[in-house]
């Protein structure tokens, strides 16, 4: 089966609000596929949509000719929602596991639930702590486990039935770098065995570096979906000035447009922008201009483009949320 995920025209509501906005797209056998998108986007409601935690709601009335798809490996979740639970594992954005049994009999315990029997479970959980690289804990207390730890006895306990289709909500959140390091390293290991991946993340630069294609989703829409090489095309080898400025005047875009014509702008943020760089824009003239219009420039600096470009460019909305996510760095 080529097409592991096919959705269209997916919509979710809670009460008034639509968290997920008639969003389609696919998904390849083999791939790992980056939903990518600031908090609140919509990135776990549809995970949740996906594995038949939740049930989709209807087209809203007012558009009639498009009608809901939901195929999870070659299985009509509309018609059938529980029926995927044994051909996927989902590793949730918060921890699902139980913090008085150690790593080993969580395991043990989740294997059962699928019915594995006991003595292959045994088996099957000394298999999964040595993938995860936590034999030396696996009879520690899940409770003393480091985030990072319980990260990976996450993922242990998702692959237990061996699915070849895995979804990982924001499998590097609130790790600190060597952990994530080694969250990531797995991730990248059971790609290469053969996992079909699902992964939602706020870190551009993690999406970058791990997934072959991105959809980008902003409020509960989906913008374009491409694969990393073909959304970094634009802006490859390009060059950019990055100004760190106070606010900017409302009709900022404008000026700068009037003055600079053949400049593109990025407006990313209200203290902070970015032009390309080109023989037109001199620094010194730049920085002069900003300050007849008011603008206090704090810094300027130049950067080559990078997928939070494409991102900006592509979904139009100020990367203020990713942001204040990116402040804190990448672990
Ligand atoms: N159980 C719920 N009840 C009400 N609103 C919800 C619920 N789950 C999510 N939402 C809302 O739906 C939107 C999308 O949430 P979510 O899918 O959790 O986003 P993300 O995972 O991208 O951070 C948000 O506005 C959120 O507040
Ligand atoms: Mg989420």
């Amino acid at each position: 089966m080529d097409r592991v995920i096919v959705v269209r025209n997916l919509w979710k509501h809670y009460g008034e609000t639509a968290a997920v906005k008639g969003i389609s797209f696919t998904v390849h056998a083999g791939e790992i596929f980056g939903f990518l998108g600031p908090n609140g986007a919509g990135k776990t409601t549809t995970i949740n949509l996906l594995t038949g935690l939740a049930r989709p709601d209807p087209v809203p009335a007012e558009r009639p000719e498009e009608s809901t798809e939901l195929f999870v490996c070659g299985i009509n979740l509309l018609k059938h929602p529980r029926a995927v639970q044994h051909l996927l594992g989902v590793v949730p954005d918060e921890n699902n596991l139980y913090p008085e049994l150690s790593g080993y009999e969580n395991l043990c315990f989740w294997a059962s639930l699928y019915g594995i029997r006991k003595k292959e479970r045994q088996e099957r959980a000394r298999e999964l702590l040595n993938t995860v690289n936590l034999t030396e804990v696996a009879r520690e207390k899940f409770a003393n486990y480091s985030r990072g730890l319980k990260r990976r006895l996450a993922i242990a306990a998702a692959l237990v039935h061996r699915p070849g289709l895995l979804f990982l909500d924001e499998p590097t959140t609130g790790l600190d770098v060597a952990a994530a390091r080694s969250v990531r390293r797995l991730i990248t290991q059971l790609h290469q065995a053969g996992t079909t991946i699902f992964l939602t993340t706020h870190y551009l630069e993690e999406a970058e570096r791990l997934c072959q294609r991105l959809a980008f989703i902003v409020s509960g829409r989906l913008g374009r979906i491409d694969t990393v090489s073909h959304l970094l095309e634009p802006v490859q080898g390009k060059q950019f000035l990055e100004v760190l400025c106070g606010p900017l005047p409302p009709h900022f875009q404008e000026v700068f447009s009037r003055v600079y014509p053949e400049v593109s702008l990025l407006v990313a943020g209200p203290g902070r922008f970015q032009v390309e760089v080109s023989p037109r824009l001199k620094v010194p003239a730049l920085v002069q201009f900003l300050e007849t219009e008011g603008v206090e420039v704090l810094e300027v600096k130049r950067k080559q483009a990078s997928l939070e470009d494409v991102f900006v460019e592509i979904t139009g909305i100020e990367a203020a949320a990713i942001k204040q996510e990116k402040a804190k760095g990448l672990p």
